[in-house]
């Protein structure tokens, strides 16, 4: 440690009595220095002088058209079997509808069911069709001039048979205070399922 005075590394300067030696850099420092540098170089070439990648941002949407690609082609996929679906029995399905119901439909459907600013669904007056097929549509596409929102795109085909199926639980459960048909003219249609 105790260099002589005239140690040929000693350098000129000095701060309160410390000193520096003019030693190598460590060998596996200088050669990461030299690599970073080597690889940021390719870096800069590659990606902004060449364009040859893609930056994060263009990455992330690809990466969010192709997920919208999948979710779309599985709506599409979803909707062109509409006609042949069939109300979910299963508890577990049944319960996930319940709570999606809870969460997005009770604000104007009533928790029960029983209408609010959305008709009565508990009633066996439907302004849209009685079929199960009728009411998925109807979530799917919304009726936006009278203020039922769409859900495409929102919930996902398998939670939107969830929510349709737990409805059609609700059928003839004859809530308290319920809200009165919309069209009390129209004939009472049948459940078209069991
Ligand atoms: C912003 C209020 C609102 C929300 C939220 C809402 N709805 Fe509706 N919904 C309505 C209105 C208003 C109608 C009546 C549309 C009409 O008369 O054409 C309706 C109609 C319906 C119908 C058709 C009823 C019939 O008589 O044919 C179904 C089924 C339905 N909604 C299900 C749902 C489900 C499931 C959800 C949640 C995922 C939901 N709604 C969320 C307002 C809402």
């Amino acid at each position: 440690m105790n260099k002589e005075p005239n140690d040929p590394l000693l350098m000129d300067h000095e701060a309160d009595g410390i000193r520096e030696l003019d030693n190598n850099l460590p060998r596996w420092w200088v050669w990461l220095f030299v690599l970073c540098t080597v690889f940021a170089v390719g870096y800069i070439v590659y990606y902004h002088v060449l364009r040859l990648g893609s930056l994060q941002a263009a990455e992330y949407q690809a990466e969010a058209a192709q997920g919208d690609a999948l979710k779309n082609a599985a709506l599409a996929r979803f909707e062109s079997d509409l006609a042949t679906l069939k109300p979910v029995s299963d508890s577990l399905v049944l319960e996930q509808g319940k709570q999606f119901f809870a969460n997005l439909c009770a604000p104007c459907h009533r928790a029960d069911g029983g209408g609010l600013v959305g008709p009565n669904l508990c009633d066996l007056d439907w302004s849209h069709g009685s079929n199960y097929v009728d009411t998925v549509k109807v979530i799917i596409n919304g009726v936006a001039e009278k203020g039922m929102l769409s859900w495409r795109g929102v919930l996902k085909p398998a939670e939107i048979q969830a929510v349709a199926s737990y409805i059609y639980t609700l059928r003839g459960s004859n809530p308290p205070d319920p809200k009165p048909p919309e069209d009390p003219s129209k004939p009472v249609v049948p459940m078209d399922f069991e």
